[in-house]
């Protein structure tokens, strides 16, 4: 007892300390509070295209219940169950659908498929990096194919591109950094021809988010027969990118080539919390109306200040702020706000994630300040 007495006794003396020297103290207030109160809060997170309101209520539930699994190993019924359900919404059969880690691992499984077979990657100069590093890894030749002007993917330049070494062609549509979609019919002409000749990867991560109505996947071309992988996410629009769940609909003989790669098994919450948000319909479409009004924010104050953006039909944007991304960021995380890396050599632009409405309105007087 008096050992505790004594021990309080220290502790109320360092919280006096404390409070006296480092923190000051207000009146009528404890110093530990008022420290607390003049803390900016947490920096928002404007940098890896997050959907800020996931997981789901619906997931969160079907989480909670596979906790009650986690200590087994079987999770094949889980993984047929999540195949049938994706095979369902996009009108295949479960045979055209591989499973991967996030579909991450699905474009790492394509380099690498590509890399046993010692074939060239043809691929954007501005994209989406993770199949082009990991074709690097695999020792693969990657050839990048520079934009359009406006930032397009130049598809004209890529199929020159094409050659009898290449065995993969990358397209990311809506494209990240620069959320812009291509043409649908020229990209479904350069599909259908390319694909002769090569595997036509067509990375749709963002697919939910695309409000322009010419848009179409180009799930049709593998219900086709074409030699096409389309990839999807759970990551996005579901907001599980932590749980890692994502897959492919490509052909039958490249769904079973690809799952063969798979280096392990799925975890079952993942597996859990994807099945049941995907049947989750109302919040999807509550993601994508607030990533649209969040949107709406930043470019009307981008309007109003005459700054360049491309059009977007993702849950990013790319700005032309004019400012060196590499001092921008750290001017941007001064006024709470982490903005997106560096994709040279477009250096002068910076990608935005869309957070909350609300909070978009930091990342615009943040910019304001920055840019005087
Ligand atoms: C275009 C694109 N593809 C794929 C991914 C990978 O996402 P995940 O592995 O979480 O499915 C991302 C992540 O940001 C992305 O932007």
């Amino acid at each position: 007892m008096k050992e505790n007495l004594t021990r309080r006794q220290w502790l109320n003396t360092g919280a006096t300390i404390l409070g006296g020297s480092i923190l000051g103290s207000v009146a009528g207030v404890s110093p530990l509070k008022a420290a607390t109160k003049s803390l900016p809060s947490a920096p928002i997170r404007m940098m890896f295209n997050e959907n800020p309101y996931g997981p789901s209520q619906v997931a969160r539930r079907a989480m909670r219940k596979a906790f009650g699994e986690a200590n087994l190993y079987s999770m094949r019924g889980a993984k047929a169950q999540f195949k049938a359900l994706m095979a369902k919404l996009n009108g295949v059969t479960p045979d055209h659908i591989a499973v991967g880690f996030g579909s991450g691992e699905i474009l790492k499984k394509a380099a690498l498929m590509n890399g046993i077979d010692k074939g060239e990657l043809v691929s954007p100069a501005l994209t989406f990096e993770t199949i082009n590093r990991y074709a690097n890894t695999m020792k693969s030749n990657v050839k990048r194919v520079p934009m359009t002007d406006d930032i397009g993917i130049n598809l004209d330049r890529m199929a020159d591109a094409v050659n009898r070494r290449t065995k993969l062609v990358y397209l990311c549509n809506p494209n990240n950094p620069t959320g812009a979609l291509m043409d649908t019919d020229e990209l479904k002409a350069f599909c259908k021809t390319i694909s002769k000749k090569a595997i036509v990867f067509v990375d749709e991560a963002y697919h939910e988010y695309v409000m322009d109505p010419n848009y179409r996947s180009m799930i049709d071309l593998v219900k086709a027969g074409h030699n096409i992988i389309v990839s999807r996410t759970a990551s996005k629009v579901h907001g599980l990118a932590g749980l890692r769940v994502g897959f492919a609909i490509t052909t039958p003989e490249t769904a079973k080539r690809m799952e063969s790669y798979l280096t392990d098994s799925l975890n079952i919450v993942g597996l859990r919390a994807a099945i049941a948000s995907y049947q989750d319909k109302k919040f999807q479409t509550y993601s994508i109306s607030q990533n649209n009004r969040a949107r709406d924010v930043v470019t009307g104050y981008l309007e109003a200040k005459g700054i360049e953006y491309l059009d977007s039909q993702t849950n990013f944007m790319f700005i032309k702020t004019g400012m060196e991304i590499t001092d921008l960021q750290p001017a941007m995380e001064k006024h709470g706000v982490l903005v997106g890396r560096p994709f040279p050599p477009y250096t002068k632009w910076c990608r935005l994630s869309m957070a909350k409405p609300e909070e978009m309105e930091r990342f615009n007087s943040g910019l304001d300040k920055v840019l005087g």
